[in-house]
C-alpha cells in the first residue's frame, strides 16, 4: 500500500518567511523531517529575501516559497492539499478577506467520517484601533492613526482582528464543506501582545524609521496630505520607542480556527 503524503503546511503572506521557517524547524525537530512547508506572497521581492534566508538557514526542498494571492481562486494549488493552512497578519491588507478564507477553505483537506483527519486553517490578526503605547507618545498614537488611514486607503481593513469571525463565517457559508457539510468549528481568541524584549522592540518597530521616511508609507500619507516633516518626527518617535527598555506596545489581536 501507498504511505500518505507527507504532513504539508501552507503559510500565506509569509513576508520574510521568519514564521514559515519556524513551522520547518519545529516539524523538524519534532521527529517530522519530511513534512513540507510551502509559503506565499503577494510580493516578489520579500520572496526573495525569504528563500535566500532559508537557504543559508540550511533548509532543504521541504521549505519553498511561491508567489501568490489568495484571493478570487489564486492559489495555485488543488483542492484539498494542505493539512494546515496559516495566515498572520496578512488578511488586514486584504480587499476581499472572505474571498482569501474561501480560497483557504478550497485547498485545505477536508474532514471525512474515518482517518485522516481534516486540516485546519489558522487565521490571526491584530487590531490596530487598539494600539496602546508606553510610554505614552502623543506622536506615535499619531503615526498610528495614519497606518490604519493608509491601510484604509489601499483597500485594507487595519481593525481586521475585530471582523475576523464575520470574515470567516462568511466564507464558510459559501463553502460546501465536504461530506459532514460545514465544519464549522470556529474558536475566536482574544489577547493582549506586549512587545517589551529589546529584540521584540527591534523586530516590530524597526522597519518603520525607514517606513515613514520612504517607500509605500510614506507615499500612502503624503498623499493624505502628512506633511514629510512630521513624518520624520514619526520616524524619531520610532527610533525612541525602540530604545527604550520600558517601552511597549500592547493590542488586541484575535485568531480563529477553522
Ligand atoms: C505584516 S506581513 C506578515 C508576514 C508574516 N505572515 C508574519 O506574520 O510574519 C503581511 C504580508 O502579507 C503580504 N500580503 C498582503 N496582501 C497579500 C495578498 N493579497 N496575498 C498574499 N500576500 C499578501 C504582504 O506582502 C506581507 O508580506
Amino acid at each position: 500500500s501507498s504511505s500518505p503524503p507527507p504532513f504539508h503546511l501552507l503559510d500565506i503572506g509569509c513576508g520574510s518567511g521568519k514564521l514559515t521557517r519556524a513551522f520547518a524547524a519545529h516539524f523538524a525537530a519534532a521527529g517530522f523531517p519530511a513534512a513540507r512547508v510551502t509559503g506565499v506572497d503577494i510580493s516578489a521581492a520579500v520572496l526573495v529575501s525569504a528563500r535566500a534566508q532559508a537557504e543559508a538557514e540550511g533548509f532543504g526542498p521541504n521549505v519553498r516559497f511561491l508567489r501568490a494571492d489568495p484571493k478570487g481562486g489564486g492559489l495555485p494549488f488543488e483542492e484539498s492539499r494542505f493539512d494546515v493552512v496559516h495566515c498572520h497578519q496578512v488578511l488586514a491588507h486584504v480587499s476581499r478577506p472572505a474571498d482569501a478564507i474561501a480560497e483557504m477553505i478550497r485547498v485545505v483537506k477536508k474532514r471525512r467520517t474515518g482517518p485522516p483527519p481534516g486540516g485546519l486553517i489558522c487565521l490571526r490578526e491584530g487590531d490596530l484601533t487598539t494600539v496602546r503605547v508606553t510610554p505614552a507618545s502623543p506622536l506615535l498614537e499619531e503615526c498610528f492613526g495614519v497606518i490604519c488611514a493608509a491601510h484604509r486607503s489601499q483597500g485594507g481593513e487595519p481593525a481586521a482582528g475585530r471582523h475576523l469571525a464575520e470574515w470567516a463565517r462568511e466564507a464558510i457559508a459559501r463553502k460546501r464543506w465536504g461530506e459532514g457539510g460545514q465544519r464549522g468549528k470556529e474558536e475566536k481568541k482574544k489577547k493582549k501582545k506586549g512587545k517589551n524584549a529589546e529584540a521584540d522592540r527591534e523586530a516590530y518597530g524597526g522597519h518603520w524609521p525607514g517606513r515613514c521616511r520612504q517607500g509605500m508609507f510614506f507615499e500612502a500619507a503624503a498623499a493624505m496630505g502628512v506633511p514629510s516633516g512630521r513624518m520624520e518626527e514619526y520616524a524619531l518617535a520610532w527610533r525612541r520607542w525602540i530604545e527604550d527598555p520600558m517601552a511597549r506596545i500592547e493590542m488586541v489581536h484575535a485568531e480563529v480556527l477553522i
